[in-house]
């Protein structure tokens, strides 16, 4: 069992002499898996206290045919990066936040999870131990991919009796294929993402493949992805597949509010702190499907997306454009610049926000 076995090579030693920047094609990093070197893994009875976890070489796990997560979908992720900056060091961007989230999710699926503690001094060695696949400054970044999975063996429904928490990496570039410039959306008006009461705000593997239909009959429209509204109204935008969404009119600037369907993202949140700081004012509230038609710029944010411009929203046939579909709105590209800067700390963090590796 590899999740269990000590890497018998002195890892430290590994680290030292792995070269400082892996051989990558650098200027083509998409948002694919890219195999490191090492990944973190450690695991815990329902007690819930978590062993101290290893670094062991990224691969395989063994995992139970009848385990929790892979008959009744006992699982959760979270996404962060790491940033390397011009003098070599690496950033991390507010990971004690997704320790927090990974643990109100867990308690939602019924898991125990890590410590905030042990979470990001776990991202912290897996990054470490990986340093050679940040990539240089200004070519992407490391995502880095926690998941806490029920491992024990269940057949009745149950919480799974003993739970797996890995963290490996991988470097990327943008999410949508279109790169930076602006993302076509087409609003769903027969798939919901999530229901009130049930896991839309957390982070659940469930959540993610049951987009996937919606998403797969949207890419072969031409459409980059789907922008879901709320089950009860059917009028009320929610979430994009992997983002949450913002409207821009004038100087306001709205997006969903948070309140049981919708994911409380950490870029969200962020960038909702940005836009203050800069003078704008920022509504969490419910935002109808109507107001797309009204508003000067629409934006995505999250982990992966960062901050992604939207060009042109679909909804019932008919196709709103927005500051054209190659410019980049002025709101979304100033909040971009502004939030990538602190992160690639090449802006001053009052906020304490980065963590230096
Ligand atoms: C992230 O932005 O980190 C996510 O978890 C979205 C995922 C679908 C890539």
């Amino acid at each position: 069992d590899r999740g269990v076995r000590r890497c018998e090579a002195s890892l430290a030693s590994d680290y030292m002499q792995a070269s400082e920047v892996a051989d990558l094609d650098w200027e083509n990093l998409g948002f694919g898996l890219v195999q490191t070197d090492y990944m973190y893994i450690t695991k815990c009875s329902s007690d819930g206290d978590f062993s101290e976890g290893e670094m062991v070489p990224f691969g395989p796990i063994a995992l139970n045919p009848s385990s929790g997560v892979l008959n009744y979908g006992q699982g959760l992720f979270e996404g962060l990066k790491a940033y390397r900056k011009t003098d070599g060091s690496i950033l991390l961007f507010r990971p004690e936040e997704n320790a927090l989230r990974m643990r109100i999710g867990a308690e939602r699926m019924c898991m125990p999870a890590p410590t905030i503690e042990q979470f990001v001094d776990a991202v912290k060695q897996t990054v470490l131990a990986n340093k050679r696949w940040v990539p240089p400054t200004g070519k992407g970044s490391l995502y880095i991919r926690p998941l806490l999975m029920g491992s024990g063996a269940v057949l009745g429904l149950a919480p799974a009796p003993e739970y797996t928490f890995i963290i490996f990496v991988s470097p990327v570039g943008n999410y949508f294929k279109e790169g930076l410039a602006p993302i076509n959306l087409i609003v769903e008006d027969k798939f919901h993402r999530a229901t009130p009461g049930g896991t839309g705000n957390v982070k659940t593997i469930g959540n993610y493949a049951s987009v996937l239909m919606a998403q797969k009959i949207a890419k072969e429209k031409g459409y980059s992805d789907v922008l879901y509204l709320d089950a009860v109204h059917k009028k009320y935008l929610e979430e994009v597949s992997s983002c949450n969404i913002f409207v821009v009119k004038g100087n306001v600037i709205s997006t969903p509010a948070v309140k049981g369907t919708i994911l409380p993202g950490i870029t969200r949140k962020s960038i909702i702190d940005v836009a203050l700081s800069k003078g704008f004012q920022v509504e969490e509230r419910l935002v109808s499907v109507d107001e797309l038609l009204e508003a000067d710029e629409v934006f995505c944010t999250g982990t992966a997306v960062v901050v992604s411009p939207v060009g042109s929203i679909t909804y019932q046939g008919k196709r709103v454009e927005y500051a054209g579909t190659k410019g980049v709105g002025v709101v979304s590209q100033q909040l971009y610049t502004s939030l990538t800067s602190l992160q690639m700390g090449q802006a001053e963090d009052c906020l304490g926000w980065t963590v230096q590796l």
